[in-house]
């Protein structure tokens, strides 16, 4: 059956595809985001030390165990280590659906936001009323159409396989992505706020380094590079057996966090030249969504140069670092039914998209339509299906998934098979050092965030 799943045609496609599913609306909202309320250049180091130590290692070691398997999560668990150890594989596949159902959701908002700066941009901008935001989140049936012509567009890559889908998808959006993104950087960068900006984002004080800053870091690191889930574990049973994990993986840090830090850059450019959004900020009065929906759009139309352009621009920029993020997790999901029951990948996407869009109607309804849906509070202080669901797989799925991951590469694959499928002779030091990563480190410092959301901390 191995030889019917696809591969990936090159190295370049394997980069591509899996920087498309580490960039995403993570990198875009959300460490800007972070940055801000973190001093800023604290939280940049502290992040690029994440991706570094922990990141990084954690990235090879899924890659790897996917490698191994050619198999997707469940199996391959299941085949390098037997039947227990698949429930790792079967938490990552649910962690898959839960997050694909509500960031759908979210995705579908791009393309609402571009039509509407195309509007403008062609009839001229008008400001929308104060509560414009809200009530497009409380219209149910046009949340559920977004979302749906969204899960359409996942589903058909999905379906068209991994070489003349994902692939293929990938390499035309990643490239697209990263010039629109230098252009809104260049753009951004001639606005007066740039020198703050920059001397905000890369000139840390060290004293604002808390622990909060670092755990921060850590839980975005995951986030943002996919882990914890297989995705990469997936991603990687599509390899060929001659290519390089340290290297593919190091391309991809390379891609996420360049992305994340180019739009922190775009993004605190704009914001230090208003000053009346930077006391906003301050005051933390604009959230993460609300930068991105609200406060934007009117931006570009009203104080950035060539906004009418950029605009609609940067929703392309957005929809594409969602969708190379919502393939992936469709390819999670769908890869287990095709691995596990045989089915051809028309029934297993059909069935998996379907499956997951009822959880998203859902997500959908729960933005103010529907009233049990957007009051239910499972976690403390999280109102609705959306918030609960994002909570439940950042702060407890994705790091309980990276704990079993590191716990069974770095002590029960054993460290023949792991220098075997690294393509190393000999153990180096390197190799060694790595290992023990995955081994003590990585599992401690996951013990430490799940020790920190026990008492109250909030990854979502
Ligand atoms: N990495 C994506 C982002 O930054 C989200 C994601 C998480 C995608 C897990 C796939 C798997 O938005």
């Amino acid at each position: 059956m191995a030889n019917n799943r696809g591969q990936w045609g090159s190295r370049l496609g394997f980069v591509l595809a899996a920087s498309g599913s580490a960039v995403g609306l993570g990198n875009l909202w959300k460490f800007p985001y972070l940055s801000w309320k973190n001093d800023g250049g604290a939280f940049v180091i502290a992040y690029i030390f994440a991706v570094l130590l922990l990141g990084l290692p954690i990235m090879m070691a899924e890659i790897l165990i996917g490698k191994k398997a050619q198999e997707s999560p469940v199996p391959a668990f299941e085949k390098l280590g037997g039947k227990a150890w698949s429930l790792v594989g079967w938490l990552g596949v649910a962690a898959g659906a839960v997050i694909l159902a509500y960031y759908t959701v979210i995705a579908g908002w791009s393309l609402r936001s571009f039509f509407q700066c195309v509007l403008w941009s062609v009839e001229g901008y008008t400001a929308p009323g104060p509560n414009d935001f809200g009530v497009f989140l409380g219209n149910g049936a046009l949340q559920i159409g977004l979302t749906f012509v969204f899960t359409i567009l996942t589903s058909v890559i999905v379906y068209r396989g991994i070489g003349g889908g994902i692939e293929r998808a990938s390499k035309i959006m990643m490239p697209v992505l990263y010039l629109i993104l230098l252009y809104l950087v260049g753009t951004a960068l001639l606005m007066p706020g740039r020198d703050e900006a920059l001397r905000h984002l890369f000139v840390p004080h060290f004293s604002k380094m808390t622990t909060t800053t670092a755990l921060e870091a850590m839980g975005q690191a995951f986030f943002s590079m996919s882990l914890g889930l297989g995705a990469m574990i997936t991603y990687g049973s599509y390899m060929k057996k001659d290519e390089s994990v340290f290297r593919s993986s190091l391309w991809v840090l390379i891609a996420d966090t360049s992305v994340a830090i180019l739009a922190a850059i775009a993004m605190f450019s704009i914001i230090h030249s208003v000053p009346s959004l930077v006391q906003k900020m301050e005051a933390n009065e604009l959230n993460a969504v609300g930068m991105l929906f609200v406060t934007l759009p009117a931006l570009f139309y009203t104080t950035m140069p060539g906004g009418v352009v950029v605009g609609p621009l940067f929703y392309v920029l957005v929809a594409f670092a969602a969708l190379t993020s919502t393939i992936s997790l469709g390819e999670v999901v769908a890869s287990l039914l095709i691995d596990r029951k045989g089915w051809s990948r028309s029934k297993a996407t059909l069935v998996s998209a379907s499956a997951v869009f009822g959880g998203s109607v859902l997500c959908a309804l729960s933005l103010g339509a529907v009233e049990p849906l957007s009051t239910i509070e499972l976690f403390a202080g999280k109102q609705g299906v959306l918030s609960n669901l994002d909570h439940l797989a950042a702060n407890w799925m994705l790091p309980l998934g990276g704990l079993g991951i590191t716990i069974f590469v770095g002590w029960f694959l054993g460290k023949k098979a792991c220098q075997e499928e690294l393509g190393l002779q000999k153990a180096t030091a390197a190799f060694t050092a790595w290992l023990w990563i995955v081994r003590v480190l990585a599992p401690l410092v996951i013990f430490i965030m799940l020790a920190a959301i026990l008492s109250g901390k909030d990854f979502s």
